[in-house]
């Protein structure tokens, strides 16, 4: 929603000023060969294709994941079935923070916000019957990456896949996880080194794979504006191109397959401008700071999720509005990939009937809407034009401010983007709260308790976490115990060795069925663990 000021404009979420009206004034010595391109041409501001959903509609990809491997496998089945187009792991807090479903620190979590795995045996489970070398697969994960990218790639060589048949992406933004989101492991340095392994591994071993995935989303839902959201996630993904060309890579050979992930607000006419302006600036960063010749370096290809914290608990069917105007804006603002969220997400984790009808809002807007018809339909607007003018002139200034403590890296140890992104949270609380920010059903248009439906969440099966554990004691009762010995042995000596990639001597030990539990210890061995009093 746009804000009232006391002069009658209005401001965006970003704080921008929105005319009323705007006129050809808006672009007086406007250029639009330069400000805008072609689509699929640099700077890419109208998309990264040339034909963009007039070729090939974004992929339909729900993120879901809960409870056992088995579980999880069913709904990717009938997910699949109701017609996603790519697949969305979601995995439980033990998984993301390299802890086994059997060790204290799990306690309580197995299963409960994603699908637990803990070895090639869960990883095995969680795909069976799903050919991976026809799909792509996203998995949200991040401090241990590597291993789970290692333990899809051993079921595809299972299943017969070609390494360069194999595609999807991994999480791997750690950087955010200091900032916003919290499953991070290790300190930042070995965090980095970690990820330009998995750019060299891939570079090498699987070249469709998207090797990160840069996140905004987890920062907007932390309460970052549009500006913030763009700003640090773009200054978070130089920090990670300038790690790996430190490391001796050419810019070329990684950044084609570098990713992003935004998320779309309500407020839709920002949210086209802040892709739209994205896109410009990333390709400006890559070609003029790095020299990055290839257009496919200069590409900010992008995932979208409608913005979870948007959602009421209040008349939970008000959500399916809002989610349809949040994924409206991210297919009018050129997304590659889209995650809608269902309507009962305010409550607990979703319900199969509500995943299915954010599934099918998709297809409606895909397949009844004629937004597929045509590239960039803004084009040339002069609102959404003067807005993304706007929007990209403010995340270059707060860019800037990023560079001048040092970059992404010095900025997150000195708390910089953490209080800038509180500070916005406060100020949208405190609007809610007087009443300036309209919440349909929460402060206007509320309905009496009584009209609310009754909701049953999702609940994870008491019985889940002694199972998962009973599996994990046939899995090292069943394996060769010297095999994995002398497998997280090799791992620690690379990870000692600045010069060598991790990645190999993991595979071996995650192919001999060590568990994602003692291969992060071992990483913990050499590494240590990130404490945030080490940075702040
Ligand atoms: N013309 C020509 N080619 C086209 C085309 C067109 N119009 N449209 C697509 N294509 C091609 C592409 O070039 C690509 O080919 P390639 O694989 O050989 O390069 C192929 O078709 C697939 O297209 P995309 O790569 O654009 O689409 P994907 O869906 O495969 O990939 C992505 C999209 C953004 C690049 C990828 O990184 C991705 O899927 N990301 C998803 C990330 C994700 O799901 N994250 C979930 C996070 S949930 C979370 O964090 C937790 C929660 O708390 C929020």
């Amino acid at each position: 929603m746009t804000r009232p000021t006391d002069s009658g404009r209005r401001l965006s979420e970003s704080g921008l000023p929105v005319e009323p009206v705007y006129g050809p004034e808006a672009q007086t010595g406007w250029d639009p060969a330069a400000r805008l391109g072609e689509p699929g041409g640099y700077p890419f501001t109208r998309g990264v294709y040339p034909t963009m959903y007039t070729g090939r509609p974004w992929t339909v990809r729900q993120y879901a994941g809960f409870g056992t491997a088995a579980e999880s496998n069913a709904r990717y089945r009938r997910l699949i079935e109701h017609g996603t187009t790519g697949l969305s792991v979601a995995f439980d807090l033990p998984t993301q923070m390299g802890y086994d479903s059997d060790a204290p620190q799990a306690a309580g979590e197995v299963g409960k916000v994603g699908v637990a795995v803990d070895s090639v045996a869960d990883m095995r489970a969680l795909f069976d019957g799903i050919p991976l070398g026809e799909v792509s697969t996203s998995m949200t994960i991040n401090a241990p990456a590597a291993l789970l990218l290692l333990l899809y790639q051993i079921v595809a060589e299972e299943q017969g896949v070609a390494p360069a048949a194999l595609t999807g992406t991994v999480q791997n933004d750690v950087l955010k996880e200091y900032i916003a989101r919290g499953t991070y492991i290790f300190p930042p340095q070995p965090s980095l080194r970690l990820t330009a392994d998995i750019f060299r591994y891939c570079g090498t071993e699987l070249p469709r794979w998207n090797t990160i995935s840069i996140s905004g989303y987890h920062m907007a839902e932390a309460g970052a504006t549009p500006v913030q959201e763009i700003a640090f996630t773009l200054a978070n993904g130089i920090a990670y191109v300038r790690a790996a060309v430190a490391a001796g890579m050419d810019v070329d050979a990684f950044a084609p397959r570098l990713s992003f992930f935004f998320v779309a607000r309500t407020t839709l006419l920002e949210e086209v401008a802040k892709f739209r302006a994205a896109r410009r600036i990333w390709a400006r960063v890559m070609r003029e700071e790095f020299g990055a010749r290839n257009p496919k370096s200069q590409m900010l290809r992008f995932h979208t999720q409608t913005a979870g914290v948007q959602l009421t608990a209040q008349q939970p069917e008000v959500n399916v509005a809002r989610v349809t105007v949040q994924a409206l804006a991210a297919v009018l603002g050129g997304t590659q990939s889209l995650h809608t969220n269902s309507y009962d997400e305010a409550l607990a984790l979703p319900s199969e009937s509500a995943a299915r009808l954010a599934l099918r809002t998709q297809q409606v807007l895909a397949h009844e809407t004629d937004v597929t018809a045509t590239v960039d339909p803004f084009a040339g607007s002069y609102a959404v034009e003067s807005l993304t003018d706007d929007v990209e002139e403010a995340v270059l200034d707060l860019m800037r401010r990023v560079e001048d403590r040092g970059g992404a890296v010095a900025a997150v140890e000195q708390g910089f983007q953490k209080s800038e992104i509180e500070r916005s949270a406060y100020a949208v609380a405190q609007e809610i709260e007087n009443g300036d920010r309209v919440v349909v059903g929460v402060n206007r248009f509320r309905t009496e308790a009584a009209d609310e439906k009754p909701y049953v969440p999702l609940t994870v099966d008491p019985g889940l976490e002694a199972a998962q554990a009973r599996r994990l004691e046939r899995l090292r009762a069943g394996r060769d115990a010297t095999a994995v010995r002398s497998g997280l042995d090799a791992l620690r000596r690379a990870a000692a060795r600045e010069e060598d990639n991790v990645l190999p001597p993991m595979k071996e030990a995650l192919r001999a069925r060590a568990t994602l539990g003692e291969v992060c210890d071992a990483l913990r061995e050499v590494w240590g663990a990130y404490e945030p009093s080490d940075a702040l």
